[in-house]
């Protein structure tokens, strides 16, 4: 029997916002791949192969060929498995024929929700790890950006960015900070104000909304 490469959504953060099916793969899993934080609030104590995530993907890719041969292995990824996750790296080590997916709530979807904004018309952007070209960033009325951010690219140097390329100070910003967590933090303010707030927001989602 040919076994299976799992790729598990666990959503933003808090079991209450993960699926059904995707808990239940982790839950019945023999061998589980992820994060620490994921492993730690996760991960069985008993007679359960573990695999923690870090930036040797390299030997992880080893660690579920290797598991592979005798099991199922189940990969929990943040969020939803295909937006920016490692499913990316999983389909370049293995065949298509040996994974299958599970969504998750994305953060991004997370938080537009939070903030009450339709998102069937909005760009979506990561800066987590990398950047956008400035001109992909000009401003237009009307234009909504939903951005995964990073510790360089956080809730202070995004807005000056736009700022600087012309969005208006008054534009909609909002800072989805923690989400799903019992500190979830949901700002809304506005590109001009966001230079004045006391904290720099790393772990966010930011929404900017043009008039
Ligand atoms: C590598 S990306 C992973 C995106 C993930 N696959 C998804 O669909 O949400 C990591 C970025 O997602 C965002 N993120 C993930 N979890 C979050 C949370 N609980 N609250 C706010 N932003 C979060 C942050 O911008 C973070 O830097």
């Amino acid at each position: 029997m040919e076994h299976k490469i799992i790729v598990v959504g666990i959503g933003p953060g808090s079991a209450d916002y993960m699926i059904p099916a995707a808990l239940k793969t982790i839950t019945e899993a023999k061998v589980l791949v992820g994060g620490s934080r994921a492993i730690e609030q996760y991960g069985q104590e008993k007679g359960q192969k573990q695999c923690v995530i870090r930036a040797d993907i390299s030997s992880v890719m080893d660690f579920i060929a290797r598991e592979l041969q005798y099991h199922d292995v189940v990969v929990m990824v943040s969020g939803d498995p295909g937006y920016y996750s490692l499913l990316d790296a999983v389909k370049r080590s293995f065949e298509d024929s040996q994974i299958e997916v599970i969504p998750g709530l994305s953060a991004m979807q997370v938080a537009f929700c939070k903030l009450g904004l339709p998102w069937h018309n909005a760009e979506l952007m990561s800066m987590h790890g990398r950047t956008v070209a400035k001109e992909k960033l000009r401003y237009k009325p009307g234009r909504t950006i939903g951005f995964l951010t990073d510790g360089k690219n956080n809730s202070k140097t995004i807005p000056a960015l736009l700022l600087s390329l012309g969005w208006p100070a008054d534009t909609m910003l909002g800072i989805c900070s923690r989400l799903s967590y019992e500190d979830e933090l949901i700002i809304k303010t506005t590109l001009g104000e966001a230079e004045d707030l006391k904290k720099t927001f790393l772990s966010c989602v930011l929404v900017v909304k043009a008039k």
